[in-house]
């Protein structure tokens, strides 16, 4: 049964909501348990669709998964690998399913991965997921579709070989474009990799130290450095054995920043809690620059919603610390009902901007001028209507659309189950700050 979201927008919201632990986060530590044969208990896991996704993936290799959802916990043990190929099935499903390639060849030395497919929001290649594995010494070649890896042998013993690799993607109008998911590979492979590797242009995206953190609490040698010239480094002794942990996911900065977008376009005084706001700088620093009046705790976020004095503020995404990519369609729903006008240019994914044709049709004055810029021109409130989600954070920004629309009609968004890949309880905790909102069978 397809699902489909139905707002009626025009409430004023408020009240506090809880944020849960990062999806991006647990779709790389569930890997990295991986690389032990002891216990690893995860906390403050959302109950989410990717999650259920990457769970199915480890149960392929012969992980015992055990996850208690009512305490967020998830335990998980991979005593032995039973096998050592990824399927297609669950694969083509989820991007991140390929972290899985550096943690098999760290932990036995050789995998199958499915090749993951294109994605709406870009290409996504993962040439350089395949460069990393290489400098490290793995035969990498693509068979029927499966990537096939394996670690050298060398006096008898089969196991990755340290070394230095630079993962730069590109450089964009003077900034860096620098790969997450090429570095979680990286690290996941190096782990027990013989020697040192040094991973240069290293990716600063938080998610990725939290990865560090826990590997390092099971047993790990992983540290950030920077070279003379500013290059960002991760630097990792490679171990020969890691041991089981307990680890609490950090609070997703999506699900926050996304609350305070609500917060302030609703008229009422919303609440993120369970945050790190030292995480979130850039975005709170447009966020001010949009006219919105919030109080930074650290660890909550109060946000006073007043939708008259949105006002227009320029936005270009980037790699962290910048503006966060995954946040730029939320914002626009933002940046459609502010003053004046705005341009948001997206310098991560080479198509993010499929909801902009929705939010057109609900009545927002936005103008795509070339593939990733796009001019907003504040229109005072949208109309309610028919509108598609085609992919998580775009499938959103409709949800706050459809919450900041005249109370004139129903917002319908299909194809919601986008949305739940990464929004646990979206609708239940909109519903406790006052919206009218269902999900209903289509
Ligand atoms: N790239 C390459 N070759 C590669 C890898 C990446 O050219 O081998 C390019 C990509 O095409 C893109 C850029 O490098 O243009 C950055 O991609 P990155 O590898 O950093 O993205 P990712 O690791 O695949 C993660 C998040 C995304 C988020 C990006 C950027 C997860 C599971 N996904 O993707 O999250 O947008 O980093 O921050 O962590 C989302 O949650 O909605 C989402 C898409």
């Amino acid at each position: 049964m397809v699902a489909k979201v139905v707002i009626k927008g025009g409430n004023k919201l408020s009240g506090k909501v809880r944020i849960m632990g990062a999806k991006n986060s647990v779709l790389e530590l569930v890997p990295a348990t991986l690389l032990t044969d002891e216990k690893v208990v995860l906390k403050n896991v959302p109950v989410l669709k990717d999650v259920e996704t990457i769970v199915e993936l480890m149960k392929a290799f012969g992980t015992d998964v055990q996850w208690d959802k009512e305490n967020c916990t998830l335990t998980l043990q991979t005593k032995e690998i039973i096998s050592n190929k990824a399927p297609y099935e669950i694969v083509k499903t989820m991007r991140a399913s390929i972290y899985v390639l550096g943690a098999l060849l760290g932990r036995c030395g050789s995998a199958r991965v499915s090749f993951p497919g294109g994605c709406v929001i870009g290409t996504r290649p993962i040439d350089i997921h395949v460069r990393a594995m290489k400098c490290l010494g793995a035969s990498v070649e693509t068979i029927h579709g499966y990537i096939v890896a394996k670690a050298p042998t060398v006096d008898g013993e089969t196991r990755l070989i340290g070394d230095v690799m630079d993962l730069l993607v590109t450089e964009k109008s003077g900034h860096k474009i620098t790969t997450h998911g090429g570095c979680v590979n990286a690290i996941l492979a190096a782990v027990l990799a013989k020697g040192q590797t040094v991973i240069e242009n290293a990716s600063m995206e938080p998610e990725l130290d939290d990865l560090i953190s826990m590997l390092n609490l099971m047993g790990a040698k992983i540290k950030r450095d920077k070279y003379d010239d500013g290059t960002d480094v991760i630097i990792i002794d490679g171990v020969d054995k890691l041991h089981g942990c307990e680890y609490s996911v950090m609070p997703d900065r999506m699900e926050a920043m996304t609350y305070a977008i609500v917060g302030a376009m609703n008229g009422g005084v919303v609440e993120v809690q369970n945050i790190d706001t030292s995480k979130m700088e850039y975005f709170l620093e447009k966020f001010k620059e949009a006219g919105v009046v919030f109080d930074d705790k650290g660890d909550s976020l109060i946000v006073y919603g007043d939708k008259t004095k949105l006002k227009a503020v320029d936005v270009e995404t980037l790699p962290y610390p910048g503006f966060p990519t995954d946040i730029q369609s939320p914002f626009m729903t933002l940046i459609s009902v502010a003053e004046g006008k705005s341009t948001l240019c997206e310098n991560v994914w080479e198509n993010r901007f499929q909801c902009v044709q929705e939010l057109q049709r609900m009545g927002a004055n936005a103008d795509i001028i070339n593939p990733n810029t796009v001019c907003f021109t504040g229109v005072e409130s949208l109309d309610p209507t028919d509108v598609i989600a085609s992919e998580l954070r775009g499938g959103m920004a409709l949800v706050l659309a459809g919450l900041v629309a005249k109370p004139t009609g129903y917002t319908n968004i299909h194809r919601a189950y986008h949305i739940f890949r990464g929004y646990a309880n979206f609708a239940e905790n909109l519903r406790n700050l006052g919206a009218e909102i269902s999900i209903e069978d289509e």
